[in-house]
């Protein structure tokens, strides 16, 4: 396993800094918080606080959803509870080498009918908007807000008792920023804020365009 050193020159780890922040440029102009946001893996391990956590429950609580129905759920443990061991143990090889040291792990679920009755056809979709809520408010709290699906959606199932009619959807770690020096070379490497496609590639004025097309 190859680490960065902690008493890597200063110059270089400004320099990889630097780097990964010249990454992000918005096409048009939009609020700094979504593109400030973006998903670390380098985390302190300090256990979340109901004070630290709860505001990004209640960012997810004000998303909106069909019908106002609220279809999302969040199951989760602190770090270091009886309860950590489970929600580690769920993560895939990948996430397990960075996401046990969040602070807290939350598995997001999401109702598959109204409650007064009929499939809620985007149960789905309203928990994506939950998450992002929650994603967004945690990066201007400062803190790091990493959303996986490398896990055991059977076992975690079984592990925290949900019903079978909630949709496992994700799972998120959220810790307090750490010293991505730590990080193995392979994270590190991917410790940076991320591309995205052009606008132009994702809107299609007046009907499907294929992606040739729609470049043009
Ligand atoms: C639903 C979902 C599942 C994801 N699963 C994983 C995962 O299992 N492991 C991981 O390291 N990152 C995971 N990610 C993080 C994405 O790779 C990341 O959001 C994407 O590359 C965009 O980068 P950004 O969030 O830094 O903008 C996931 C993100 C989402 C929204």
């Amino acid at each position: 396993m190859l680490f960065i050193q902690p008493d890597t020159p200063a110059s270089l780890w400004e320099m990889l800094v630097v780097t990964k922040l010249a990454e992000r440029t918005a096409a048009y102009a939009i609020e700094p918080l979504i593109l400030n946001r973006w998903s670390s893996r380098a985390m302190s391990g300090e256990p979340m606080s109901k004070a630290d956590l709860m505001p990004l429950i209640e960012a997810a609580r004000w998303a909106p959803s069909s019908y106002n129905s609220q279809p999302w759920r969040f199951i989760y443990a602190v770090h270091g509870s009886p309860q950590w061991i489970h929600f580690t143990s769920l993560l895939d090889e990948f996430n397990r080498s960075w996401a046990p040291k969040a602070g807290a792990l939350l598995v997001l679920i999401s109702k598959k009918e109204f409650e007064w009755g009929g499939a809620a056809r985007t149960h789905s979709f309203d928990a994506g908007a939950a998450w992002q809520n929650l994603a967004l408010q945690g990066s201007v709290s400062g803190l790091v807000v990493h959303g996986m699906e490398g896990f055991d959606y059977a076992r975690a199932r079984e592990l925290l008792n949900v019903p079978d009619d909630y949709e496992i959807e994700m799972m998120i770690a959220v810790g307090k920023p750490g010293d991505a020096r730590q990080l193995t070379a392979e994270l590190l490497a991917m410790e940076k804020p991320s591309d995205r496609r052009a606008a132009s590639e994702i809107a299609m004025e007046g009907g499907f365009q294929s992606e040739v097309a729609a470049k043009v």
